[in-house]
């Protein structure tokens, strides 16, 4: 077992819904551990740096309008497998198909308001902790 540190949003939906001590404390709950956390806005410059990979996907332009609709809230998580721990904690990308039990199949019913994304793999865990993080951890 591999200790690993995952990037997290806590996207504009969580805010709004009021979800985030909820959805940090099912982190909390499962063993991960908060090293830093912050809150945030989204710039059109920035959400073309974290979802570079969508940038020519059909759903980009409605991805980026949401992202920058409120504020959010950007954290490292720590632990044992920490990127694929969170991955299946979180649950598939669309709620409608999330089961239950996790944060998606429990609070979502779409593919865009997903309320959370966690890095997908250590590449881009250590890249997406660079953009949110630039200073190093607390
Ligand atoms: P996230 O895990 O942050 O990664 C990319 C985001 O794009 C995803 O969560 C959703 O918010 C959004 N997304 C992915 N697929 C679709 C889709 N088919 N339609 C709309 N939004 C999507």
């Amino acid at each position: 077992m591999t200790v690993q540190h995952t990037l997290i949003l806590l996207k504009p939906d969580a805010v709004e819904r009021q979800l985030v001590g909820h959805i940090l404390s099912r982190f909390e709950q499962k063993g991960l551990r908060i090293v830093d956390l912050r809150w945030l806005r989204f710039t059109q410059e920035l959400a073309r740096q974290h979802y570079a990979e969508h940038i020519e996907k059909p759903f980009y332009s409605g991805l980026e309008k949401y992202i920058m609709s409120g504020p959010v809230v950007a954290a490292v998580l720590e632990g044992s497998e920490a990127i694929d721990v969170v991955r299946r904690l979180i649950g598939p990308t669309n709620g409608v198909e999330a089961p239950p039990g996790t944060i998606r199949g429990d609070f979502s019913l779409s593919n865009q308001q997903n309320l959370v994304h966690a890095s997908d793999s250590a590449v881009s865990a250590e890249r997406e902790i660079n953009i949110f993080f630039p200073n190093g951890l607390k």
